[in-house]
């Protein structure tokens, strides 16, 4: 075969190659951002919906709770399911955050209708609440969403197991913009030096899903091991204000 046909061949095959990537990241694409949605849902999704927030203490947070006096936290599935997934047997094990419910890793991977159909559950109460799409979104978050935190982040040490060097880059050019390179620029929340060497899983929720409500991207379409180097280099930002 000459040199022409070769490459002729090749090219063949790059634009074959091509066409069939597109075909699948476009239904990806859709399917991401359904999961990404949910996974702001499962964090706080009264400030998404629009509809008033919660004012009572949801029937199922047990009185144990430490956060009895915030009634629409209890709402939140993170409250009760933790930013692990993994619910008593997680990072909420003990503290103020224990409600000493289960996760929801039982689902991972699971059937999404199942997940429907519990949120809609004399137990969880959210069919007059969210919409059926939110229900979908939560329900393929819950199926498809969920990463194995133990897998990225030591449970003991909080580390997350990720390249900082790597994740310097990714967070210099995307996250600095609007978080500063020290991580303090936005006003009303804690440094992210502090959030992500404190609370490595929602930082990392945060990061994979975005921030409900809010202008922050959802990192979720690229290699959650991206993710994980940027936490890596964010737990070693400042912690505290310049000051304190
Ligand atoms: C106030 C506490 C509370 C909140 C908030 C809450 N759940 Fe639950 N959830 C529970 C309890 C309790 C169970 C166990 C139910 C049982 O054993 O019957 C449960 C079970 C589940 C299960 C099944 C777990 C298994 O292994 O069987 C899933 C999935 C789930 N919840 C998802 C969610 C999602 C998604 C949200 C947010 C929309 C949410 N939950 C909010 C208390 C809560
Ligand atoms: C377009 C702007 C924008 C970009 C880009 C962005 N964020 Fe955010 N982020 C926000 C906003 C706004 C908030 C909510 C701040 C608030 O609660 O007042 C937020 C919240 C957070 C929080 C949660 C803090 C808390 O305690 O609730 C963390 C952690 C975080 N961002 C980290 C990151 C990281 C890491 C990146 C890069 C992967 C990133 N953000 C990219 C705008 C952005």
């Amino acid at each position: 075969m000459n040199h022409k046909a070769k490459i002729s061949i090749g090219m063949a095959f790059g634009v074959a190659l091509c066409g069939m990537l597109w075909a699948d990241s476009g239904q990806a694409a859709e399917l991401v951002s359904a999961i990404a949605r949910g996974g702001k849902l499962y964090d706080k999704w009264y400030e998404m919906t629009g509809d008033p927030e919660p004012t009572t203490i949801h029937p199922a947070y047990p009185p144990s709770g430490g956060y009895a006096d915030k009634p629409k936290d209890t709402w939140r599935c993170k409250e009760c399911h933790g930013w692990d997934y993994n619910g008593k047997l997680g990072a909420y094990a003990t503290g103020k955050h224990a409600t000493g419910i289960v996760g929801i890793g039982r689902l991972n991977q699971g059937d999404p209708d199942a997940v429907v159909k519990i949120l809609n559950d004399d137990k969880h109460l959210y069919g007059d609440k969210l919409t059926k799409q939110d229900l979908n979104d939560l329900a393929l978050f819950v199926t498809q969403g969920q990463v194995e935190m133990a897998r990225w982040i030591d449970s003991k040490t909080k580390e997350a197991k990720g390249d900082r060097q790597r994740g310097e880059a990714v967070y210099n050019t995307i996250c600095a913009g609007c978080h500063g390179t020290d991580g303090q620029k936005e006003p009303k929340m804690p440094p992210v030096g502090k959030v992500a060497s404190e609370n490595p899983w929602e930082t990392l929720h945060k990061i994979l899903n975005g921030e409900p409500d809010s202008k922050m991207p959802a990192m979720r379409a690229l290699d959650p091991q991206i993710a994980v180097d940027v936490l890596s280099y964010a737990a070693t930002l400042p912690k505290e204000k310049p000051g304190k």
